[in-house]
């Protein structure tokens, strides 16, 4: 869920508005917002998107206030309902809270204040909150943190994952905030203060961000400013950074959807991650990896954990990390690496990747490793989020915001940071390979160049996705590190399209999908590079021959130069010649403008697909 929470001189409800909007990628379930101003709150919400909740603002209007707070919803407890939408009120109308989470033990503080007489009018998890505030409030002596006093009682009483935002009516110019197991990073403006889930909250209006830790809570306050406590009421110093993004990045720019954009910005994303990190002299250079040589050396297994998108960034890692280092990789679902009961100790290395880095399923993941003593290394794009903060290292990408649901320069960049942790454990350890590693550097700083290539050249992937519209069915087949990026381009279709899609190791079909092939089935092909040591290119020709055989009509994604597979693709799509190991830079992008266009074909939003949300914080 997106929130943001604002005091300060301006108008509290278009500041809040326009945070919404920028956060609206983290769930578009319903949306509400709530101000205060004499001794009054009002608030307002709507089932549906952000637009939904604009309509009924522009017919029933709020009255002007200084002091406001708004939530985007991605549902959890209760159906996506005007009656379950953010902000949740307590029954004398005092407080409101709204609420990023889910708390575990909500059943039991329920049926406690029902108890005691308190009639809910929500099925939300949250509106617990908004009642026990409202009980405890009046019970403290009056003070300047009274309010901020009344979340710390109420959080050490809550078990789960939540960021709260609550207002009280009695407390005009002040606004309280807890965390647990969830994001909040504080605004601090000239006289003004903004509470966000992350900094899109309030990129428009400052770039000073403080970070909330883990249980801790923050008062913002007009004249005050900013006091963050634990849940004791122990003054903590928050860190503080400048945000590196500016509020152009997360515009549109004139493109149609946020996607195109960060489909186009890939050259920019994959050049900035190499940035400084390749030496003149062909080494790789990764300061942000507070690991030691000796501690590089001892590694015996490698864990690579991630979800969604993130985690076909990780299976492409495998590939490329076992050739290079001759350590055994494994690469998990972050959802269920912990439940499995993964052998893991000190001389393990665990990388986790996540774009946001807020992933829930990534997160107890990581911490799990953690507690098995493992290292643990993060590939992240947002900076100051709870992965990176948590994790012994980090390896920013910098691609830059990303506010399409679906990730697209967010995993070519997580690619490539994976090859370059690849190349950098295979530098400290020893490599292999020695002239194949030094040619790949080369390869890494020619890929931005491939890749704007590869994007002048996608219109006739385009018209084809135009006549894949109404499939039914779409396949998507791949060997070696085409694997994964047949899954890649499956993942993405079925997000975006609502098109059922399924990605196959080429090899496998044989063994059973191969079934579902029936005459004009569509099936792309990534087909791997006729060059190279590890060459599989024979294999997948005979592949796209049996499927053909069976009817299928085959989109066959090959490198420039590459005519055997000619006589039995129906389209080829062109790459330029990449070494194996790197070739998922190239081959991804038709899929992500396939899936893009094909969404767009069928008036779908491309950028918030139904049901899902960009970074989920439940489990
Ligand atoms: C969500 C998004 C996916 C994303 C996954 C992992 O499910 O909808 O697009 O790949 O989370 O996100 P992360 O931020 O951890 O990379």
């Amino acid at each position: 869920c997106g929130i943001v929470g604002y005091v300060g001189p301006q108008n509290a409800l278009d500041v809040v508005l326009e945070g919404l909007r920028r956060l609206e990628y983290r769930g578009y379930d319903s949306a509400g917002v709530a101000v205060v101003v004499d001794g009054v709150l009002t608030t307002a919400k709507k089932a549906g998107k952000l637009a939904n909740l604009e309509k009924v603002l522009a017919d029933q209007g709020l009255p002007a206030a200084t002091t406001g707070l708004g939530h985007t919803r991605w549902a959890t407890h209760g159906g996506p309902t005007d009656r379950n939408a953010h902000p949740h009120v307590s029954a004398d109308g005092q407080v409101a809270v709204v609420h990023n989470g889910i708390i575990e033990n909500f059943a039991a503080l329920r049926a406690e204040c029902e108890a005691t007489g308190t009639e809910f009018s929500s099925d939300t998890d949250t509106e617990v909150v908004a009642h026990l505030l409202a009980a405890v409030y009046p019970t403290l002596p009056e003070s300047p943190d009274r309010l901020a006093e009344a979340l710390r009682r109420v959080s050490r009483r809550l078990e789960g994952a939540f960021t709260l935002v609550a207002t009280h009516a009695a407390e005009p110019h002040t606004m309280v905030a807890s965390r647990r197991n969830s994001p909040l990073v504080v605004g601090v403006g000239d006289g003004e203060y903004f509470l966000g889930s992350d900094v899109a909250a309030f990129i428009g209006h400052t770039r000073h961000a403080l970070d909330v830790g883990q249980d801790e809570v923050v008062e913002i306050d007009r004249t005050r400013g900013v006091t963050v406590t634990d849940f004791t009421g122990r003054v903590v110093e928050p860190p503080s950074r400048t945000v590196d993004w500016d509020a152009a990045a997360a515009e549109k720019d004139g493109y149609d959807w946020f996607m195109l954009k960060e489909i186009a910005e890939q050259p920019h994303a994959i050049a900035d991650t190499l940035l400084g990190r390749l030496s003149d002299h062909g080494a790789i250079v990764l300061d942000e990896v507070r690991i030691s040589d000796q501690e590089v050396r001892d590694i015996d297994k490698v864990f690579v954990v991630s979800c969604g998108t993130s985690y076909h960034a990780g299976l492409i890692a495998k590939y490329a990390i076992e050739h290079w280092t001759r350590i055994p990789v494994e690469v998990e679902l972050a959802s269920e690496f912990r439940y499995r009961d993964p052998v893991l100790d000190r001389s393990t290395l665990v990388v986790v990747i996540s774009q946001s880095g807020e992933t829930m399923d990534t997160l107890m993941a990581m911490r799990h490793a953690k507690e098995q003593r493992a290292r643990v290394l993060a590939i992240c794009n947002t900076n100051g989020s709870t992965i990176p903060r948590e994790s012994d290292a980090v390896l920013y990408t910098r691609a830059g915001p990303e506010v399409a649901v679906a990730s697209t320069k967010g995993f070519l960049s997580q690619v490539v940071a994976c090859y370059l942790v690849g190349l950098f454990l295979a530098q400290v350890r020893g490599i292999k390979y020695a002239d194949e590693v030094a040619a790949i550097v080369d390869e890494l700083r020619a890929l931005p160049a491939a890749v704007e290539k590869v994007l002048s050249e996608m219109e006739p992937v385009r018209e084809l996705a135009r006549s894949l519209a109404d499939s039914p069915t779409i396949l998507f087949l791949g060997r070696h590190v085409g694997y994964p990026v047949a899954l890649e381009g499956a993942l993405k279709l079925k997000e975006l399209a609502y098109i059922h899609a399924e990605g196959f190791a080429a090899g496998e079909l044989k063994h059973g999908p191969i079934a579902l092939i029936g005459e004009g089935t569509p099936v792309v092909v990534v087909a791997p590079s006729p060059r190279g040591r590890e060459s599989v290119h024979g294999k997948v020709v005979s592949n796209i021959q049996e499927v053909r055989a069976r009817g299928a009509r085959t989109i066959v994604i090959a490198e420039e130069g590459d005519d055997d597979v000619l006589p039995y693709a129906d389209h080829v799509i062109r790459v330029p010649r990449t070494p194996t190991l790197l070739a998922p830079v190239v081959t991804t992008i038709p899929m992500q403008v396939l899936a893009c266009e094909i969404a767009d074909t069928r008036g779908l939003d491309v950028d918030q697909p139904r049901n899902l949300a960009k970074s989920v914080t439940v489990e």
